[in-house]
């Protein structure tokens, strides 16, 4: 564990509603806006339970966006190209030989899925509430807390105050909305749900004394013919005054004080027998509607809140800068990024309210967070909203761990166990090995197949590779056994089987190939052909060697964990034999850089966004400093090549790097790049999108930030925040920092609880600070027990 400089005082978590003066937002906490979103979803809250999601628009007509995370375009489709076999030898040969194009033509050929893309995710319904108010709001105020992972609504119409509350639960697993008026039946309004296709049937229906809810519902389905992904949504309307009639597809409330909303989804992909999908939706909504809204929020915050509260962060205050709407704190720091300190917390904080809003265990068939979390209101969203997992998948789990919600990653384990039996298919019918593979995308069923058509992305057969180091990296972070048992070890077993077969003997070293460094072409030099072309194919790829070597070292230490000697287990005899023979990273003659391809060819993009070589530095370790001077050395050589090339020029790109200089303990540039992020990409509602404002959403760099912030604080030396504190980051081993606590620019002091004990081991600052430990100077790792407290403290 590495302590760097930074921080400041936790803001208390309170549970109280925000009022609408502007003094009174704590803008570490709050998102806020004085109007409405204008049918503009980068400008509407999000909120979510982990399964669904709203996003909520604020106008004179609400206008809700509802997401379910399992509904998809479609069902399972086999897309493994049909003649593949013998492809991978002679595409092997080709790259060998120098034809490097026409090895590129042979695997789109020959190895390329078809159809080439899997499934994408969907929208579920809209719910529109006119309210009949007409225009001319005043006294708006809209709200999205992120502590309490509610949204709200305040404004004035005709002398009449109204309120609109939203929750998203998930001990109740429905949204809960509350809209009130401060008059007496002065609360008026027609409540529909709509979908732009394939909706199969429609229904809304008065409950005669209103205990259960006048019921409106949708069901619809993906639109395939047979097989399609069906869903049921209904909400259940509760008003208190007043009265309610229906038209048979909506329902009108007029002259109530009250009215109250529950809402909920369940489809075929969790629930393939519809008579048990509907039950449980009313199984959800019966429960939420009987306990009532008061206990339905109460739930929904003290479960939220009991995550979110690991973690509390102060890099200081803002002043009345903070207190301003957000679109306007956006611009301001656009000009002058030191002005409002706490928008960056705000960014921190947000990253953990998304992370918890989209996932969470829901069962046996939990769904990750997407390439926008679970928010989407498009049918053809922007790279189909999938699983990309060549960065953006794992990237959105990089704050999990580090900010202490590892629980929120249990839905990646289930879709790699969804993808277990694809994989498998797909090593077999593509190269022909045991085990499992998966290339650079899936979707909701595990999608294993080669996705898309181009020679920089397609065959790059690493995926499951990268995704069990996550699962790795779970346990090294909770030191949970029962879960290296029973999901890593499967995981990792089932991965390095693949490799045995799949890699091949070359120039000595155990080679993946076909392969490709993620997205980045290179120029086949002159000798090859065709020389000069832009191709992405190759042998011996720098970042799957480090995903390989990290594979096999992975292995080792869990056969050494799990007690499994290697004379009785063939998986960890075999993978230590693989270890020292995975080609070591290369440094590039001409630049001195970490060489990406395994000759130095000339890249075709120098400023490009994936910083694929240096995977082994952040999110993996094998190029940091302390594990050697010289690999960190060339691997900031090519960072800073790639940053002054024009680098960092999507969202989640910029994030990566905030991580990438926080391990090499650079503090002042990773801060730099927290503030560019800032300044380039959040939209009005602080989703990180592409290339700033007006270009597509995309949730991971909102994640990517999250973490960066975090591996700053953990990691970094230098820093441009002079004061600060943070309690609740968690270290590798289980070890949760309690608090940190840096004044004038140096660390003070530190507690730390050992959560499963273990040795406890510290550096400080540049590693050259001396510090005490309970009072006995530091000199070597201390043996710890479980539960116990160790306070550090640096001796000036
Ligand atoms: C504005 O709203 C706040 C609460 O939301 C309320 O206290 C205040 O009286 C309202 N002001 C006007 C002029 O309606
Ligand atoms: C440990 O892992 C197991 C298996 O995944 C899981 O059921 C259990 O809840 C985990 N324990 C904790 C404390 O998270
Ligand atoms: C297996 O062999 C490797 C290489 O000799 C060694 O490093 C490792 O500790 C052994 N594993 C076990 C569980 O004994």
């Amino acid at each position: 564990m590495i302590f760097s400089k930074y921080i400041f005082v936790a803001a208390s978590l309170l549970l109280c509603l925000p009022t609408a003066s502007a003094a009174d937002w704590d803008g570490s906490r709050f998102a806020w806006y004085g109007s409405d979103a204008a049918d503009d979803i980068h400008n509407a809250l999000p909120i979510g339970n982990g399964r669904l999601g709203a996003s909520v628009s604020g106008g004179n007509v609400e206008k809700l966006v509802l997401n379910e995370n399992s509904v998809w375009s479609g069902p399972w489709q086999n897309r493994v190209n049909r003649n593949p076999s013998g492809a991978v030898d002679d595409i092997w040969k080709k790259l060998l030989a120098g034809s490097v194009t026409a090895a590129g033509e042979a695997a789109m050929s020959k190895l390329a899925g078809d159809p080439t893309s899997p499934r994408a995710y969907n929208p579920l319904i809209n719910i529109g509430i006119d309210f009949g108010h007409g225009s001319g709001l005043t006294n708006y105020s809209r709200w999205l807390d992120t502590y309490e992972g509610t949204a709200g609504v305040r404004y004035t119409s005709s002398g009449v105050s109204y309120s609109r509350e939203y929750v998203a639960s998930y001990p109740h697993g429905v949204l809960a909305f509350r809209f009130t008026s401060s008059t007496p039946g002065k609360l008026n309004l027609k409540l529909s749900l709509s979908r732009a296709k394939w909706v199969l049937s429609q229904a809304a229906s008065i409950s005669r004394d209103n205990s259960a809810g006048h019921a409106v519902s949708l069901s619809a389905n993906s639109g395939q013919s047979s097989d399609a992904i069906n869903f049921w949504s209904e909400a259940r309307v509760v008003n208190s005054g007043g009265s309610a009639t229906s038209d048979g597809k909506t329902i009108s409330i007029n002259g109530a004080d009250t009215v109250d909303v529950y809402f909920n989804a369940e489809t075929s992909y969790r629930y393939p027998d519809a008579t048990r999908g509907q039950a449980e939706l009313k199984r959800k909504l019966d429960a939420a509607v009987s306990a009532g809204y008061i206990a339905v929020r109460a739930a929904a915050i003290k479960d939220f809140n009991s995550l979110i509260e690991r973690v509390k962060l102060n890099l200081g205050s803002s002043g009345n800068a903070g207190t301003l709407e957000t679109p306007t704190r956006l611009k301001n720091f656009k000009n002058s990024p030191g002005s409002d300190v706490q928008l960056v917390t705000l960014m921190f904080n947000f990253g953990r309210h998304c992370l918890v809003s989209s996932s969470r265990d829901t069962g046996a068939r939990s769904l990750p967070a997407n390439l926008q979390g679970i928010w989407n209101q498009d049918y053809s969203p922007p790279w189909q909203s999938k699983y990309t997992i060549n960065i953006n998948l794992q990237m959105n789990y990089w704050p999990a761990l580090i900010t202490n919600l590892a629980e929120t990653q249990k839905p990646v384990f289930d879709l790699i166990n969804m993808a277990v039996p694809r994989a498998q298919a797909v090593a077999k019918s593509m190269y022909g090995c045991d085990g499992i593979v998966l290339h650079h995308n899936t979707d909701l069923w595990g999608d294993a197949a080669p996705v898309d058509k181009g020679t920089p992305y397609t065959i790059w057969p690493m995926g499951a590779a990268w995704l069990s180091h996550d699962a790795m990296e779970h346990y090294r972070f909770t030191q949970n056994q029962t879960f290296l048992q029973s999901t890593v070890w499967p995981i990792l077993q089932q991965t390095a089987q693949f490799y045995f077969c799949y890699l091949r003997e070359w120039n000595g070293f155990y080679t993946a190939g076909p392969s490709l460094s993620p997205e980045h072409a290179f120029l086949v030099p002159s000798g090859q052909s065709q020389a000069n072309k832009a191709e992405g194919l190759d042998i011996s790829i720098e970042m799957d060697n480090q995903l390989l070597r990290q594979l096999f070292t992975n292995v080792v230490s869990t056969c050494t964990l799990l007690n499994l000697p290697n004379s009785t287990n063939p998986t960890c005899a075999k993978a230590a034999t693989y270890l020292p023979k995975i080609r070591p990273p290369g440094i590039s003659a001409k630049t001195g850089r970490i060489q990406e391809w395994r000759s130095d060819y000339a890249e075709s993009e120098a400023g490009h966004r994936h910083f694929s070589p240096l995977w082994g530095l952040y999110p993996a370790r094998q190029l940091t400093p302390l594990v050697s001077a010289t690999h960190a050395a060339a691997a900031k050589k090519l960072l800073d090549h790639r940053m002054s090339s024009g680098s960092g020029s999507t969202g989640w790109s910029r994030s990566w790097a905030i991580s990438l200089y926080a391990r090499l303990f650079e503090g002042d540039t990773a801060w730099r790049h927290v503030q560019e992020f800032v300044r380039q990409f959040p939209t009005n509602n602080l989703w990180n999108s592409d290339s700033g404002p007006g270009s597509s959403f995309q949730i991971d760099g909102n994640f990517g930030v999250t973490a960066g912030i975090a591996e700053m604080l953990l990691q970094s030396h230098e820093a441009a925040v002079p004061n600060g504190r943070v309690e609740g980051l968690v270290a590798r081993g289980g070890f949760v920092v309690e608090s940190m606590v840096w004044e004038g620019g140096a660390l003070a002091n530190a507690a730390i609880t050992a959560k499963s004990g273990g040795f406890l081991a510290l550096r400080v600052q540049d590693g050259t600070a001396k510090f005490e430990v309970d009072g006995v100077p530091y000199s070597k790792p201390v043996e710890t027990t479980a539960g116990g407290v160790y306070r550090v403290r640096v001796v000036r």
